[in-house]
């Protein structure tokens, strides 16, 4: 078994050929820092969200969910300190006059918000290989547009940056209809949109990309307890979905990359082939926010409002799909081919099983097959493939990550059994058709 070194572009190449990732409006030579997700893309996609929303709100009694619109009163965004702090140091190539973020070259970067990961330091323009650039200047990320018939500035609002003050802006609706005490949280999983000066890494620093984040609140001194509740509930996540723990890092932020709102800062690190990079951030947001709307808790035991903590896991969904597509991608020689298979974790694998018949000239195979699949396609997602040798539909299956592949051959018809393939280790087992829900049901969920 060997991990290759250039998983990166083996990727972005799996991607396309494959279906999991596009770059958008391609057939208009596209538009940087926008993607399109595929069939598969869209399932991976799902799962993450499926698991994340499954062990942040189901599986916790204090934990409810909401889906705010994207598009706020742009009042938030001034009282929440956006419109002044959510900017990036820009500088321009004085030969080309390309625009770069100051802090990926050398070229003295402010006190402000740095890139966080897959960045290079770079002395010359990366365009021209000049060294002369005008002073940074502030670029606030935030894409602006307007509401309603008239373009003017009364009628401006911006698309969020980050999904964190929908739940801001509801929790008085929320604490009004339910019955939630401290410590809760609100979850929120949903589009987000930064005018990224530069984009880059595949999907890693797109314009358009998806958050799930969660505001826990709590008691201002409990507050560091559950810094570090969250810290170990997040890694754990990841770990339980099969991400390789030595690829994983945690990495402070330094006083000068913190945002805005942040007393403390962690992020979790993904090894990418550029280097680490961000795939999640946990913040102690303090009471910055609550106290910006002017919101309060009212503590029923103690008799009076207070203004709660909030420790915010807040992670991508593009990223962490990257970063468990490159984890899982694996090159093998078998039988003196090359094999390329994604090890991705049953929950997370966009198709959970195949149905194939072995030959589609036996058409008492086939019949077999399409019943198989008629019943499993109801229980997950399945496919069905008789296209090919099978050999070359085992392929198929392993490079989209398709963990079990079920073949109807000749004993079928006499035994009512069906071999069961095993992605990973490519074993194969025969399974009454009528324990195979089950079967697989035991190991896919
Ligand atoms: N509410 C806190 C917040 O937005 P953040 O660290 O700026 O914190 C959280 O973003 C996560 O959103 C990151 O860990 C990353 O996964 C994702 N993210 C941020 N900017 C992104 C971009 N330009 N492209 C893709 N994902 C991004």
């Amino acid at each position: 078994m060997e991990k290759t070194d250039n998983r990166f572009e083996q990727i972005v190449s799996l991607a396309k050929r494959r279906g999991f990732i596009y770059p958008s409006s391609e057939i208009y030579g596209g538009l940087s820092g926008f993607w399109d997700f595929g069939p598969l893309g869209v399932e991976l996609k799902n799962n993450l969200k499926s698991e994340w929303w499954g062990s942040t709100v189901w599986e916790k009694e204090n934990v409810v969910g909401l889906d705010s619109s994207i598009i706020y009163n742009p009042k938030v965004w001034e009282v929440s300190g956006h419109t002044k702090h959510f900017a990036d140091p820009l500088v321009e190539c004085k030969n080309c006059h390309q625009r770069f973020k100051a802090d990926q070259l050398t070229v003295n970067p402010p006190k402000a918000r740095l890139a966080k990961g897959g960045s290079k330091q770079q002395t010359a323009c990366p365009n021209c290989g000049k060294t002369e650039f005008t002073e940074p200047k502030m670029f606030n990320l935030m894409f602006k547009t307007h509401v309603g018939p008239v373009e003017d500035e009364a009628s401006a609002a911006y698309l969020r940056p980050e999904t964190a003050q929908g739940i801001f802006i509801n929790f008085e609706n929320i604490l009004k209809t339910s019955r939630l005490k401290l410590p809760f949280g609100i979850a929120q999983i949903g589009k987000a949109f930064r005018n990224e000066i530069t984009t880059g890494n595949f999907i890693f620093r797109s314009r358009e990309f998806e958050q799930a984040e969660l505001e826990w609140f709590c008691k201002p001194k409990e507050a560091e307890k559950w810094f570090k509740y969250w810290q170990k509930e997040r890694l754990g996540w990841y770990l339980r979905l099969g991400m390789k723990r030595k690829n994983l890092r945690w990495r402070e932020h330094e006083d000068r990359e913190r945002a805005h709102y942040a007393v403390t800062a962690f992020d979790i690190e993904y090894n990418f082939p550029f280097g680490w990079g961000e795939i999640e951030g946990i913040a102690n947001r303090s009471d910055y926010d609550l106290k910006a709307h002017k919101l309060k808790y009212r503590d029923e035991e103690m008799g009076k409002e207070v203004v709660p903590y909030v420790i915010e896991p807040s992670m991508g969904i593009e990223r962490p799909a990257f970063a468990f597509l490159l984890d899982a991608y694996f090159e093998e020689t078998v039988r003196g081919e090359k094999r390329v298979v994604l090890k991705l974790h049953p929950k997370l694998a966009p198709i959970k099983v195949a149905v194939l018949p072995l030959v589609r000239t036996d058409k008492s195979l086939v019949k077999i097959a399409k019943e198989i699949f008629e019943d499993l396609k109801g229980r997950f997602n399945a496919a069905y493939d008789e296209v090919g040798s099978i050999g070359r539909r085992y392929r198929r299956g392993d490079e989209a990550g398709t963990p079990f592949a079920v073949t109807v051959d000749a004993q079928t018809t006499k035994d009512k059994t069906v071999t069961v393939r095993e992605r990973d280790s490519m074993k194969q087992k025969r399974v009454a058709i009528e324990e195979l829900p089950n079967y697989l049901t035991g190991k896919l969920l």
